[in-house]
């Protein structure tokens, strides 16, 4: 039996996010019989995963799924596999942007015409014990992001769980533009809102021509379990509000379309 809309959920929906992303959230179990049920609704693995872990087989297989249901929302109606591009990014159908994370269990997918939104990133994470988290801290916080984290009285861990997250998402969505990868710590927090459901991240070092140091980006959050989910939404380029010396200010809320 293929998987169904049944089987897809929406209760991990990030809050505030327009109509015109749209959003598919599957649960996974890591079973041969899960990656069959994937495959028999449609999902061809790339020969590359061919010798994977099941593991990675099944998270992926999922990924695709939600990213093929996301896109269905917005009327694309071709049934292929999207293919894996350069430095593991997704390759989107032509007119739209996207993003993909999967984590414990939940593959989630968000989709947008590209008229509508420059880029997406989206990313799930379990939030790390202490033990794992500690050692982990100098590599993807400043000491001012630390400071800022523990001025909220968030545990070490989650704070760090969600900074992680929201510079995952920042990378996914600021990778078309970017071409390569690039440092947690060359970004960091900069506004924090209240409850933690939502931050700014400015750059501190000039990626790209369009990603110049101080730009800054949204970054919204939920919460479900113990996992983190955080989004990135890239306003088209040609809507962006810049400075004179080019900064973006994609922070600066943009006016998407319903
Ligand atoms: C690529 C990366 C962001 C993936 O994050 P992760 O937490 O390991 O895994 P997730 O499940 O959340 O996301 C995996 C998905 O991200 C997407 N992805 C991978 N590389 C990508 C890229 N270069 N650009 C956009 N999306 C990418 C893929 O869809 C992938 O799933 P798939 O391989 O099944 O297609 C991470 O492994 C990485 O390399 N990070 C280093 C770069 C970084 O984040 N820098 C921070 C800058 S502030």
């Amino acid at each position: 039996m293929p998987i169904s809309a049944a089987h897809i959920i929406s209760s991990l929906a990030v809050p505030d996010v327009p109509a015109s992303i749209r959003q598919s959230c599957l649960r996974y179990s890591v079973s041969a019989a899960q990656l069959a049920l994937l495959e028999q609704g449609g999902i061809a693995l790339p020969a590359t995963l061919a010798n994977a872990v099941l593991k990675r087989k099944v998270e992926f297989a999922a990924g695709r799924y939600c990213a093929r249901h996301a896109l269905q929302g917005l009327g694309y109606a071709g049934l292929e596999t999207l293919p894996i591009g350069h430095h593991r990014a997704p390759v989107w159908p032509d007119g739209f942007v996207g993003s993909i994370s999967h984590g414990d269990g939940h593959a989630l997918a968000v989709a947008a015409a590209s008229r509508d939104w420059g880029g997406i990133g989206i990313d799930i994470e379990r939030c790390l014990d202490h033990d794992a988290a500690q050692p982990l801290v100098p590599y993807l916080m400043s000491t001012a992001e630390q400071a800022i984290g523990a001025a909220t009285g968030m545990s070490v861990e989650r704070w760090l769980t969600l900074v992680f997250s929201a510079k995952e998402s920042l990378f996914k969505a600021l990778y078309p533009r970017v071409g390569q990868y690039f440092d947690f710590l060359d970004a960091e927090v900069c506004a924090l809102q209240p409850a933690q459901d939502g931050l700014t991240l400015r750059l501190l070092t000039t990626l790209s021509p369009q990603c110049i140091a101080g730009s800054r980006y949204t970054i919204q959050v939920s919460y479900f379990d113990n996992n983190i989910v955080t989004l990135c939404l890239l306003a088209p380029a040609d809507t962006v509000p810049t400075t004179a010396s080019g900064v973006i200010d994609d922070s600066a809320k943009m006016h998407p379309p319903d």
